[in-house]
């Protein structure tokens, strides 16, 4: 029998990175030796009080059964208290804190809730795939909006048709931004409120890097800004800034009904997160500095070297000053699809072509520096040596 695809998977956009894995297990299957700086998942282990955490809360046959679906009142209390720490901003666990398992998922989910078939999703280009994506599978439309050097990779609002954006019900953005790397401020995030109000817009921020950043830079969160709460949710996720990317832990918080309305879809999808990694999870969140401007200062030194690598090889980038990403222009002349397969074939080094974040990625490539930094510096030195 021939199995049928429903349309939302049979008409997905090719995986970009299909042949370059290809191509990566055939250089490595003759003996290549390949450094893959493609994916952001970080190499420093999850600190040993979390781990112990876990370890702890697993035995308890309190935490075997069925989770709550919206997250322990617990865990969300602890979310609240950390926003409020960290950021300044007071939010009612109950009703404004929702827990998500990885904001992948709460991401993924979000369209579910707030797209009637039609209606349009603005999303960042580049930008992380997930939102155009969900956008598509809940019936909705994405409109890329492009995020261009000269605007310092900002969106420009004043750009947005006017029919878009009457068409418009949800605006991701990501700050600071994978995979360009830079910081969004006060002025810009206050322009966003205006034009979500204006427009009746729902603004999902994406703030899974907002403690990776560097040189004294302190990213804000959406929700800082007057008005935010009224236009907006922010997603929040423990994977990057505490090594957990494999716990499956974060949470979205922000404006009560859209809280609401996330944790209706999740209800009636999902059946919650793991109460024991809940309880890691505030064991993260209350000890949030142990350890973290050190492995910021990893993360720092790694990204520098291989800048350096970049500078010799005469390959303009932006500078990181957040997240552990470098975004950096191909040289004139080629596409990012063929510089990163000359990077492969040519260097063993693999590094994702900057079109797989959408079309204004065209001309760009990214490097992840969530490897050993011995690693991260032998691709410097053969990227130092690529000419194109
Ligand atoms: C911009 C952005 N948002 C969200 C995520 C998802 O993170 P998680 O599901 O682990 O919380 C990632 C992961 O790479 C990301 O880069």
């Amino acid at each position: 029998m021939n199995i049928k695809w429903a349309k939302r998977i049979e008409e997905l956009p090719p995986y970009l990175f299909a042949e370059i894995d290809r191509k990566k297990n055939e250089l490595v299957e003759k003996g290549v030796d390949v450094i893959d700086l493609g994916v952001g998942d970080p190499d420093i282990p999850t600190p040993e009080h979390i781990v112990q955490s876990l370890r702890e809360a697993s035995g308890d046959p309190e935490h075997h059964r069925y989770p709550s679906y919206v997250g322990m009142p617990a865990f969300r209390e602890a979310a609240a208290e950390w926003y409020s720490k960290r950021f300044g901003v007071t939010l009612d666990p109950a009703r404004e804190v929702v827990t998500l398992i990885g904001s992948k998922e709460g991401i993924a989910h979000a369209p579910l809730a707030f797209l009637d078939p039609g209606d349009m999703a603005l999303v960042p280009d580049p930008g992380y795939p997930v939102y155009p994506v969900s956008t598509t599978f809940a019936g909705g439309v994405p409109h890329p909006m492009p995020l261009l050097k000269e605007n310092g990779f900002l969106p420009d609002l004043d750009a947005i048709p006017a029919q878009v954006a009457e068409r418009a019900v949800m605006m991701f953005l990501n700050y600071p931004n994978n995979p360009t790397t830079v910081l969004a401020d006060e002025g810009f995030f206050g322009e966003v409120v205006d034009f979500a109000r204006e427009n009746d817009i729902l603004v999902c921020h994406d703030a899974a890097y907002t403690e990776i950043a560097f040189y004294g830079k302190n990213p804000l969160s959406f929700l800082e800004i007057p008005g935010a709460a009224d236009v907006g949710i922010e997603f929040h996720s423990l994977s990057k800034t505490f090594s957990m990317t494999g716990w499956r832990l974060a949470f979205a918080a922000g404006n009560e009904r859209a809280i609401a309305g996330l944790g209706k879809i999740k209800t009636n999808i999902d059946s919650g997160v793991f109460q024991a990694v809940q309880v890691a999870g505030i064991t993260a969140l209350e000890n949030s500095s142990v350890g973290l401007e050190e492995r910021k200062e990893v993360y720092r030194e790694r990204l520098e070297i291989f800048c350096q690598g970049l500078r010799e090889a005469g390959i303009e980038y932006t500078v990181p000053e957040a997240t552990f990403y470098v975004w950096f222009e191909v040289p004139e002349g080629m596409t990012s699809s063929e510089f990163s397969e000359r990077m492969l074939t040519e260097a063993g080094v693999v590094v994702t072509p900057g079109n797989g974040f959408g079309d204004c990625g065209e001309g760009y490539a990214r490097v992840s520096v969530t490897f050993d930094t011995q690693r991260i510096e032998q691709a410097a030195e053969r990227i130092a040596k690529f000419r194109p």
